[in-house]
């Protein structure tokens, strides 16, 4: 069984470069079997949800070429199919599909999606945007499975009740290509959307207000071949900042983009911990003394709840409680056990709420990945901690950080993939 080793306490100095953030390749890559041509997409991130959705495009009888972080994508001969359950449960954005083929073919059978254990994760929010626009939606409880169809899709409002991405994304496929115009109201304002909407519209879409509340897609009859470029992933971005806060010695996380983690930055400032921002990046190192904080996840441009579990190995390491509240998931704490038997001071008030009192020495030890960024933190923690830190299950992690141990080792950091039974 592969897995992953650190030895704790180590400075880490030198350059860090971000890989193109997942949460946006993976609606990129669907949405290029809109086109009716060969589409290229650069700086995709060597991460196993690009591969799981090779798999789902393939099956399609799409060709996909990866050459380096280049994306060839040509659906010339896409045949429509049943996603099968197996690859549909592989990963959360597999419900990309279903926008893009009711745009397409205005039929889909699909099973319902997989992804991290960190919520329910329903997609009704998804399913009563596809049925404004005219879709009927059979559900078969007992497999899971949906059958979507549509005569025709007819542009209309949709006033989303959460600001849901994936909705967000989702009924943006399927009204690209519905007659007349869509509105989308109270949509999603993740930097990952305006990347999308730039791609469907250099294929032809015409698509305004992408990254505001209020979204509007003309639907058009054809869309063409296009060109696009992952944009930097933030969640990684601010991984590796939160690392050099903790222990950096002028380490440099290479074109970070600060305006998309405004968030993560005003707190770091609100708790006195110091960083610096040139045209090449971002300069970082550790702060020994640094303030507790409150922290509260929210939708964007709020402090990203993918970036929370992270952060909570952070406010171990600060002089006092802080508080800490996830909004968007329900189970977004399993890590949290883990953290506690290394050492750390934090009160599981319930699943959604933390009380985490520093400064505490945390000491290697045997944890598990729970889910991808619950993971993300126990690599953070494993960093810090005195003595070797042994991770299992570590396919949540190689889902969303690309070439982490190479990326870690490359800094300075005593980390390792090992096999163990
Ligand atoms: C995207 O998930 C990201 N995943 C998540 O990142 C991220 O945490 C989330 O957005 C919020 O930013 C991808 O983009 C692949 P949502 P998504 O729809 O689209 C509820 C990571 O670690 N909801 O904004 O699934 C849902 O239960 C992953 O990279 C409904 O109730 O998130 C949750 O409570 C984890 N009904 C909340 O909304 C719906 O139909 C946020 O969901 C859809 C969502």
């Amino acid at each position: 069984m592969k897995k992953i080793k650190i030895v704790g306490g180590k400075k880490l100095s030198g350059e860090i470069t971000i890989g193109g953030a997942k949460n946006s390749a993976v609606a990129l890559m669907p949405a290029s079997l809109l086109a009716d041509g060969p589409c290229e997409i650069k700086n995709v991130p060597d991460i196993s949800d690009r591969d799981a959705l090779f798999e789902i495009i393939r099956l399609l009888d799409v060709k996909v070429e990866i050459e380096k972080d280049v994306v060839r994508i040509d659906s010339t001969n896409m045949n429509n199919k049943l996603i099968p359950e197996d690859l549909s449960h592989k990963l959360r954005a597999s419900y990309y599909f279903i926008g893009v083929l009711l745009a397409k073919y205005k039929y889909v059978e699909v099973f319902f999606p997989g992804g991290c254990n960190i919520g329910s994760r329903p997609i009704n929010l998804h399913l009563s945007g596809f049925e404004a626009l005219g879709a009927t939606i059979t559900h078969c409880e007992e497999n899971h499975k949906y059958i979507i169809k549509a005569d025709e899709l007819i542009g209309t409002t949709i006033n989303l009740g959460f600001a849901s991405v994936g909705a967000t994304i989702n009924i943006m496929f399927a009204a690209t290509k519905a007659k007349g115009i869509t509105i989308i109201k109270n949509a999603a304002k993740e930097p990952e959307i305006i990347n999308i909407a730039d791609y469907l519209n250099l294929m032809g879409a015409k698509i305004k207000g992408a990254g505001t509340s209020e979204i509007i897609i003309e639907g058009v009859k054809k869309m063409h071949a296009a060109n696009i470029s992952v944009l930097p992933d933030r969640i990684e971005a601010g991984t590796y900042v939160l690392i050099g806060a903790l222990l950096g010695e002028n380490l440099r996380i290479v074109d970070f983009e600060a305006k998309t983690n405004e968030a993560l930055l005003s707190k770091l400032k609100d708790m006195g911990i110091k960083y610096h921002i040139d045209e090449k990046g971002l300069i970082i190192s550790k702060t020994d003394n640094f303030k507790p904080i409150n922290i509260k996840t929210l939708v964007y441009p709020g402090f990203p709840t993918d970036l929370g579990q992270p952060m909570t190995v952070l406010l171990t390491q600060a002089n006092g409680k802080s508080y800490f509240e996830e909004t968007i998931w329900e189970n977004r704490m399993q890590h949290i056990p883990y953290l506690t038997d290394m050492g750390a001071n934090i009160e599981l008030v319930d699943n959604n709420h933390l009380i985490i009192t520093g400064k505490t020495k945390l000491k290697g030890g045997r944890v598990n990945a729970t889910d991808l960024r619950g993971g993300g933190a126990l690599v953070v923690a494993g960093l810090i901690a005195e003595g070797t830190t042994i991770i299992s299950d570590i396919e949540h992690i190689l889902r969303g950080y690309e070439k982490i141990i190479s990326k870690l080792k490359k800094i300075g950091a005593q980390i390792e993939f090992i096999e163990e039974d």
